[in-house]
């Protein structure tokens, strides 16, 4: 099947990629010349495990192409649209780019299509694209057959490419059967696990999902506040709870909260979804909060330990919003550096791939090209991302390094009785220790 790509970020490399490796022909459309240009060399301006050395397989195939210039969908009998919906200055979701698209395919479509929202958008978007492309096709004198389809993306960061190829379940939201046989084709190796339903069912699934997952990780960091007050300890609480399979044991892992460009916005959204239908969305809104004062309990909690943190040297390990991705937006890490930077501490840091982007945000940080060296002669190391490289780091020498082995687990994903042993004042979430 010749599908064409719109957007090449995260979610549009990523399916193109997967659909290619599929067996369909993609063209991936961009407006940003440079990005077409990095793609046209076999060079993914996003680190994704797997993605580049697919990719070239399949340039190499001539199977996947890319095209600043939109009006070359005309061959392409699916559409995929995956432009960014970032969050305006209200919270509601920015649909400008959406609609350029909409309004570019209105003026260059000249044979029947089906087109596909993968993009994260509110519930009736699907019905407002429709429109623009109907309304452009009136000005042109022209009426050619196509229909919206809703068919949301649950690809994780980190695993990307891996969530795309065997994907737990694919939500289409469609009308016809004509729509419904295209999509069973374009999902054909993976069609067992598609769910069709309306497209606002679909639309909704979307961001009913995110808020979902943010509200186990919400209740969870809530209680670590608890526990460690009460003489428990949240990592075995959670254990204890997630062997229920109707809790299941999934993002039940207290932390310093959920980052990353999706749980922020898309709650935002969604609360901004409720305010327009005025529907009070009140325990979406008491996600929302503990989210953002997690990061402050946590970072209160290491100003009590520490007394003041004038002049302090402090290692901060992990930058990115998770582990295995140069990604830093809404990074809890990046709230750490302001707090520390507030305070006066003298910062070192170490990530295996968010140094680059932080550097441009906070350069007056000392990078560091390993753990070891970052946290040489600190007074305290705060860890903010559990990569592995983190995670496994020798803590028994670095004890023996430190000027103080004060040590904040922001992620609870070290042993404690072990750190301890080894020397270090420990302290993590919810850890009664
Ligand atoms: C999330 C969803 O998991 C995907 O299904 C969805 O497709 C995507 O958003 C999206 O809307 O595009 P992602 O943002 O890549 O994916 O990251 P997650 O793995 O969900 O993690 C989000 C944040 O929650 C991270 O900061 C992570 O550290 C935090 N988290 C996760 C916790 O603090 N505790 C947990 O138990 C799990």
């Amino acid at each position: 099947m010749n599908v064409a790509v719109i957007g090449m970020g995260y979610v549009g490399a990523t399916m193109s990629v997967a659909l290619g490796l599929h067996g369909h022909q993609v063209l991936g459309i961009d407006v940003d010349k440079e990005k077409i240009a990095s793609f046209n060399k076999g060079i993914i301006p996003i680190y994704e495990i797997g993605m580049e050395e697919n990719l070239l397989s399949l340039m190499e195939a001539k199977q996947i192409t890319f095209s600043e210039d939109l009006s070359d969908i005309d061959t392409c009998q699916v559409v995929m649209i995956a432009v960014g919906t970032p969050a305006s200055a209200d919270g509601r979701a920015d649909l400008s780019y959406i609609e350029e698209v909409a309004k570019q395919l209105g003026k260059v479509m000249n044979r029947k299509k089906i087109i596909v929202i993968k993009s994260t958008v509110p519930v009736g978007t699907c019905d407002v694209v429709s429109h623009i492309i109907q309304d452009e096709q009136k000005r042109r004198g022209v009426s050619i057959p196509f229909e919206i389809v809703s068919n949301p993306e649950f690809l994780r960061e980190g695993r990307a490419l891996q969530d795309a190829l065997y994907p737990e379940r694919i939500v289409i939201g469609c009308s016809s059967s004509q729509a419904k046989k295209v999509m069973n084709e374009l999902y054909h190796k993976v069609a067992d696990k598609i769910l069709f339903t309306s497209v606002r069912n679909s639309e909704m699934i979307k961001y009913a999902s995110n808020a979902f997952l943010a509200t186990k990780i919400s209740f969870v960091n809530e209680l670590a506040r608890l526990t460690e007050r009460v003489g428990a300890d949240i990592t075995e609480v959670a254990r204890g709870m997630g062997m229920d399979s109707r809790i299941g044991e999934k993002f039940l892992h207290a932390g310093i909260g959920y980052g990353g460009s999706c749980f922020p916005k898309d709650t935002e959204a969604l609360l901004a979804i409720g305010k327009d239908a005025e529907v009070e969305l009140s325990l979406l809104q008491a996600v929302k909060k503990v989210n953002i004062s997690q990061i402050k309990w946590f970072c209160q909690k290491m100003k009590t330990c520490m007394g003041h943190l004038q002049n302090k040297k402090i290692a901060v390990l992990g930058l990115t919003f998770k582990p295995n991705t140069d990604d830093i937006r809404e990074a809890p890490a990046l709230r750490i550096l302001d707090f520390l930077m507030e305070n006066g501490a003298a910062v070192s840091a170490f990530d295996p791939k968010g140094m680059k982007a932080t550097s441009s945000l906070y350069p007056e940080v000392n990078y560091c090209a390993t753990p070891l060296q970052a946290i040489r002669n600190t007074e305290a190391i705060i860890l903010a991302t559990e990569w592995p490289e983190i995670v496994k780091l020798d803590w028994k020498t670095a004890a023996k390094i430190v000027a103080k082995p004060i040590l904040f687990d922001g992620r609870n994903a070290l042993n404690p009785v072990e750190m301890e042993n080894w020397g270090y004042h420990y302290t993590g979430v919810g850890v009664f220790t």
